[in-house]
């Protein structure tokens, strides 16, 4: 069965990989992504190709660690 994993970076991106994601804008327009089965999407806010990471969080000393957890259930 195909998957999609989606990785938050410690101080970086969020990186997707699979062969089953599709990936919008606003306006439901799909990007063409070329047939990449990884790409990694800024977390951080100052990417200038957003919304693609490209390595300025390490400039902008982005900080953020998540660990996963539970949510509740849903209402
Ligand atoms: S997370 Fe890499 S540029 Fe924003």
């Amino acid at each position: 069965m195909p998957q999609t994993i989606i990785t938050i970076r410690d101080d970086g991106s969020l990186k997707i990989e699979g062969t089953e994601f599709t990936l919008k804008d606003s306006q439901g327009k799909e990007y063409n992504l070329s047939g990449r089965q990884v790409i990694s999407l800024c977390r951080c806010g100052q990417s200038e190709n957003k919304p693609f990471c490209d390595g300025a969080h390490r400039n902008a000393n982005f900080s953020s660690t998540c660990e996963a957890i539970t949510l509740p259930p849903k209402s």
